[in-house]
């Protein structure tokens, strides 16, 4: 063969490989409404930017027949490119090559640009359409699984990952996903479950649908596994390049700083307005976030899912940052054992990669109650608490409205080392509501009132004078609890000077190989 020939045996060689399983697979990948691995990774990186790896990578199995079936890349595409000129490893399986099922070589092929992306520092994105573990290789298959699971432990913390699930992640297949920091689902064509359907009405006698049981609104609102659902595979790749634009590419790394134009002095005048009078009247924190941070621009995870608290990311003069929130629009703001895992899972992230987290507080405290004790709200409180007395990016807080007993603590308090905490004149820091302090404190008294009348005044004056004692900022300003009490129309530039100051800060912490979150 001259080198002309072989030139076009290359160039057909890459050919046969870009058509993956063929054209009539193809276009049944279309017709359910999916893009092929190689249209989503075009979609998903910078144009040109694609290096591909182990395009000739093929499966070495002989049972079964498969010893004349094979496909050039074996069912999942992978390599590097660039998201707005930063660095990215991916891979995308390809449900036209046996229904990108997980084969040996298809394993090494993702843990080889898993390893590379973890000694170069930048993040893997991963998209998951796969029938599972290749039956045909068995245990080889199981083997390649673990190898890939291994990976994500090891990068977790040092590299962001991404998992976007566009088709069937079923079995321990799930678990790859499960480990990364973020799973976006798109509607209509992605399930997941660890078994499917048919097994679980062998087993329980339950008869459910793929979607009832593991699709993508399930996942978003029920399980929490999804923080993110989209109706197509196009929006999904679209906000994934622009979730990592907060990130940084690891954790040596700060996270990228963009010009500002949105003034840092803008004053927000309704801010001052927002609390309502009545201390049981809700209102949308949501309406806040945006007002404060640049470009009204919030960008929130999980959020379907707990949503008694808001968490997402933002920028504050072109810094990213993290952002939790009590929502008093739903549960009235109240910490239960779903807001608790999701708000720590959060912070635990921003901590990893040096994102600073400000806190907005309006909490009534934890939801009472025998499902709540029975559920374990006690460990998941806590790991909400660990998250943020563990983590030494800069935090500040500022409290909105209520911020009572152990949910004041848990919420970015200062005595969880948070570096700022400012308070809205509107603040109550008690450890609990006037109404429910008042029945403890008095209920006897009140109870030997007889006249109905005279009884409500009693109480009328008992909140009050409690409210004048404790429903206000100034008790917790007066012990340096707060660092300040300030004007909500200028939030936004206290915290900017806040995130400004602390952007040297420098807290290594103690020796420890790690701790033990109670998880
Ligand atoms: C080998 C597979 C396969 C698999 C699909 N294919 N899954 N080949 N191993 N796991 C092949 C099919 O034989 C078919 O080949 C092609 O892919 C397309 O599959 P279809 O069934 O025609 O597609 P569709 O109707 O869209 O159904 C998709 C599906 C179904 C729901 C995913 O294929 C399916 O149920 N597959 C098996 C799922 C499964 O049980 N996997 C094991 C899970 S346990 P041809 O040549 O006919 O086109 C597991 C353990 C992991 O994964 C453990 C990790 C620790």
């Amino acid at each position: 063969m001259n080198s002309q020939e072989r030139i076009r045996q290359l160039l057909e060689f890459r050919e046969k490989a870009r058509k993956g399983g063929g054209e009539d697979r193809i276009d049944t990948q279309h017709s359910k409404g999916k893009l092929t691995a190689r249209e989503r990774l075009t979609l998903l990186l910078d144009e040109g930017s694609f290096e591909e790896y182990d395009m000739f990578v093929t499966h070495r199995t002989e049972d079964f027949g498969l010893a004349d079936k094979k496909y050039l890349s074996d069912g999942v595409i992978t390599g590097h490119g660039t998201i707005d000129g930063r660095v990215v490893y991916v891979f995308a399986q390809d449900f036209t090559v046996f229904g990108g099922s997980l084969s040996e070589t298809f394993a090494q092929k993702i843990c080889k640009i898993m390893d590379q992306a973890m000694q170069v520092g930048a993040p893997v994105i991963g998209i998951n359409d796969s029938g599972g573990a290749r039956i045909q290789e068995g245990v080889r298959s199981l083997a390649g699984y673990a190898e890939i699971f291994e990976r994500n432990i090891l990068a977790s913390g040092v590299i962001p990952q991404i998992s976007a699930v566009f088709g069937p992640c079923a079995g321990g297949a799930v678990y790859s996903p499960a480990l990364t920091d973020f799973i976006l689902m798109s509607r209509k064509s992605s399930y997941m479950f660890v078994t499917g359907p048919k097994v679980a009405r062998a087993v329980t006698g339950e008869d459910i649908s793929i979607d009832d049981l593991g699709g993508a609104d399930v996942h978003a609102t029920k399980s929490g596994v999804a923080h993110f659902t989209v109706d197509d595979e196009v929006e999904g790749l679209e906000l994934i390049r622009k979730l990592l634009g907060f990130m940084p590419q690891n954790n040596l790394e700060e996270p990228p700083q963009i010009e500002c134009d949105d003034p840092i002095y803008r004053l927000e005048d309704e801010l001052n307005d927002i609390i309502p009078d009545n201390p049981a009247q809700p209102y949308d924190v949501k309406d806040i976030i945006t007002r404060v941070v640049d470009y009204h621009d919030f960008l929130e995870v999980h959020g379907a899912y707990a949503k008694n608290i808001v968490v997402g990311f933002a920028r504050f003069d072109g810094m990213p940052v993290g952002i939790v929130a009590n929502q008093p629009a739903w549960l009235a703001g109240v910490l239960d054992i779903e807001a608790s895992r999701k708000a720590a899972r959060f912070v635990r992230f921003c901590d990893a990669f040096n994102i600073p987290v400000i806190t907005f507080v309006d909490v009534p405290g934890f939801l009472p109650g025998s499902a709540q004790e029975y559920g374990g709200i006690i460990i998941h409180g806590a790991k909400l608490m660990f998250a943020y007395g563990e983590a030494n990016v800069p935090k500040i807080t500022v409290t909105l409205r209520k911020s009572y007993g152990g949910a004041h603590c848990v919420m970015s308090s200062k005595q969880l080392r948070s570096d700022v905490n400012y308070a809205w004149p509107t603040a109550e820091i008690a450890v609990m509501g006037p109404q429910g302090a008042i029945e403890i404190l008095d209920g006897k008294t009140i109870n030997e009132i007889t006249d109905p009348e005279k009884r409500k005044d009693y109480v009328l004056k008992k909140e009050q004078e409690y409210r004048a004692k404790f429903a206000n900022p100034y008790e917790a300003a007066k012990y340096g609890y707060l660092d300040d009490v300030i004007e909500p129309r200028n939030t936004r530039f206290r915290i900017i000077r806040a995130l400004r100051t602390l952007s040297t800060k420098k807290d290594p912490g103690l020796m420890k190989k790690h701790g033990n979150i109670p998880l």
